[in-house]
């Protein structure tokens, strides 16, 4: 039986988040240099995205490129942004035919400048679409943003537009990059590595936390929906004991 046909539609999670792992390896497990495995990592994004936007996923929210990524080599960086310039154009079809609306959370500003402006193009050329929201977490980490987050609340409470009692739970997660955006209940990482890698640190207290070996350029929608399965058979307690639930 289809993983697809063994996910509960009404139990969906709102929001997905992936660290695709694993290019570099699978191309080296063919024999090539890794950017040929980055290459063949947007066919993942590609499938993936329709997966989730075909099965009623909200928000979809992908690790394209870490803050400490800068420190690869020069070569590699510089492959990776001309790649996300060339992959946001050419997917921008796909996206407006699945009324996916695209985003970006992370440092943007510091990206190379034809990066950034491809990327807020393809914002801009999907910001009408409704069925889906596809977040490309780039030059993303999830100290950058929770410091960036604690300097920008500094600044409005020495403003006065806010006082310490406004601190709170809520308060917070409305300065992070995904203000807006209900907490991701699933986190997949794919490729065999288990950590977390400063991604989403905050959002995920209580996400489900799935790892597969198969490697991001190997992974296709029916690994997408078996993540889902997996996570549907979870038990999520909040502290709370099995009876209360
Ligand atoms: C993930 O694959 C893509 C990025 C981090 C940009 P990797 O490039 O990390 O591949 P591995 O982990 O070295 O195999
Ligand atoms: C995390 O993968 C970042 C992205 C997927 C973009 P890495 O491959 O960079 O993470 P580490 O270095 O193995 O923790
Ligand atoms: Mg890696």
């Amino acid at each position: 039986m289809l993983y697809l046909d063994q996910i509960d539609k009404a139990r969906l999670p709102k929001h997905i988040a992936v660290i695709m792992d694993g290019n570099g390896r699978w191309a080296k497990l063919h024999g090539k240099p890794r950017v040929f495995g980055h290459k063949n990592g947007v066919k993942a994004v590609r499938e993936v995205s329709e997966a989730a936007a075909e099965i009623g996923i909200d928000f979809l929210t992908l690790y394209a490129f870490s803050t400490e990524n800068w420190n690869r080599p020069a070569s590699e960086v510089n492959a990776l942004m001309i790649l996300l310039i060339n992959t946001v154009k050419s997917e921008l079809k796909t996206l407006n035919d699945n009324s996916i609306r695209l985003n970006a959370i992370g440092d943007l500003k510091k990206l190379p400048s034809r990066t950034y402006d491809t990327l807020m193009q393809g914002i801009e050329d999907t910001k009408n679409n409704d069925r889906m929201t596809l977040t490309l977490a780039l030059n993303y980490s999830a100290r950058w943003e929770m410091t960036d987050a604690v300097r920008r609340i500094a600044r409005d409470l020495k403003a006065g537009v806010l006082s310490e009692n406004d601190i709170t739970d809520d308060l917070i997660s409305q300065y992070l990059s995904t203000v807006n955006m209900p907490d991701p209940e699933l986190l997949i990482r794919t490729s065999g590595e288990k950590r977390i890698s400063n991604y989403l640190l905050w959002q995920i207290a209580y996400a489900e936390l799935y790892f597969t070996d198969v490697f991001w350029p190997d992974f296709r929608k029916e690994d997408f929906y078996q993540a889902i399965v997996e996570f549907q058979s979870r038990e999520r307690r909040f502290g709370q004991i099995s009876e209360q639930l």
